[in-house]
């Protein structure tokens, strides 16, 4: 009895590790209507929005996947708050939404829709909108991505979140390269911090960037500091 009860507790531990896409794709909806999503609909969906640039596409990275999904756990029950990971070396792009009808590809169309906010030739977002979701998506130097898609506890919606690997939006850097005398996202310390666009009250301030509306969606993005840029994050021990 012990050993098979202490075998069996063993195989539960360490199934998550091995299990991810088959784990997500068995969880249902709160309404048990469908599966949340699967990593293939979130690479599809990045890598569609890059081929329209002829971008490399994105790897899919289970560690990264693992990373957002572990940012996700602690976040479940305030996922509006919108709270970004603090000090991530991973570029982050997160979005909360009410309704059931989110999954990865609209989740990811929709921040790939900012583009029509970008401007490349100024390197910045028009009219006080927000556009680094999509920056982040087509920046050049990014490799690989990981999502996660978590229910909201006490059915408050379901919450997205993806990690870039290296991070993009580097203050004053232009997804396709160069250097900018703006930005997509502002560094916390600068005077043009847009406060418009930073509105989540527990992110550290200017490296977030908020869609915020009156409606039941929001989402965010992170910029980064490209002198401070972490080496290469060893995912290894993610
Ligand atoms: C992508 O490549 C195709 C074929 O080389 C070219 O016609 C197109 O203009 C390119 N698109 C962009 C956005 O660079
Ligand atoms: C995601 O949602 C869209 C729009 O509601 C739908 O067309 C698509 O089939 C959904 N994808 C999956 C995998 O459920
Ligand atoms: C920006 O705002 C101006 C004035 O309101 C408007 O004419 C223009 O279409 C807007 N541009 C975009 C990209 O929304
Ligand atoms: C990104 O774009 C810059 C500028 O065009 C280019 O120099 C660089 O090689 C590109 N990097 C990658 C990984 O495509």
């Amino acid at each position: 009895m012990w050993g098979f009860a202490t075998l069996a507790t063993i195989l539960l531990l360490s199934l998550p590790d091995h299990a991810d896409s088959t784990r997500l794709s068995d969880l249902r909806d709160s309404i048990g209507r469908r599966p949340l999503s699967r990593p293939t609909e979130f690479l599809a969906a990045h890598n569609k929005i890059r081929a329209m640039h002829n971008l490399t596409s994105l790897s899919w990275n289970r560690m990264l996947a693992r990373y957002a999904r572990r940012w996700a756990n602690t976040r479940l029950d305030d996922c509006k708050n919108l709270e970004h990971s603090p000090n991530s070396p991973f570029g982050e792009n997160l979005f909360w939404g009410l309704r059931d009808h989110w999954n990865a590809s609209k989740v990811v169309k929709y921040w790939g829709d900012e583009v029509q906010n970008y401007d490349p030739l100024t390197n910045e977002c028009l009219n006080n909108s927000v556009c680094g979701h999509y920056t982040q998506i087509v920046w050049n130097t990014t490799q690989s991505v990981g999502c996660t898609h978590a229910l909201c506890n006490n059915n408050e919606g379901h919450l997205f979140v993806c990690s870039y690997d290296p991070p993009g939006n580097i203050y004053y850097q232009g997804p396709f390269g160069g250097r900018f005398g703006k930005c997509i996202v502002y560094p916390p310390s600068s005077d043009r911090s847009s406060s418009t666009l930073s509105g989540s009250p527990h992110a550290p301030t200017g490296i977030t960037a908020i869609t915020a509306n009156n409606r039941d969606f929001i989402s965010g993005t992170t910029g980064h500091p490209a002198n401070l840029t972490p080496p290469k994050f060893n995912l290894n021990n993610v």
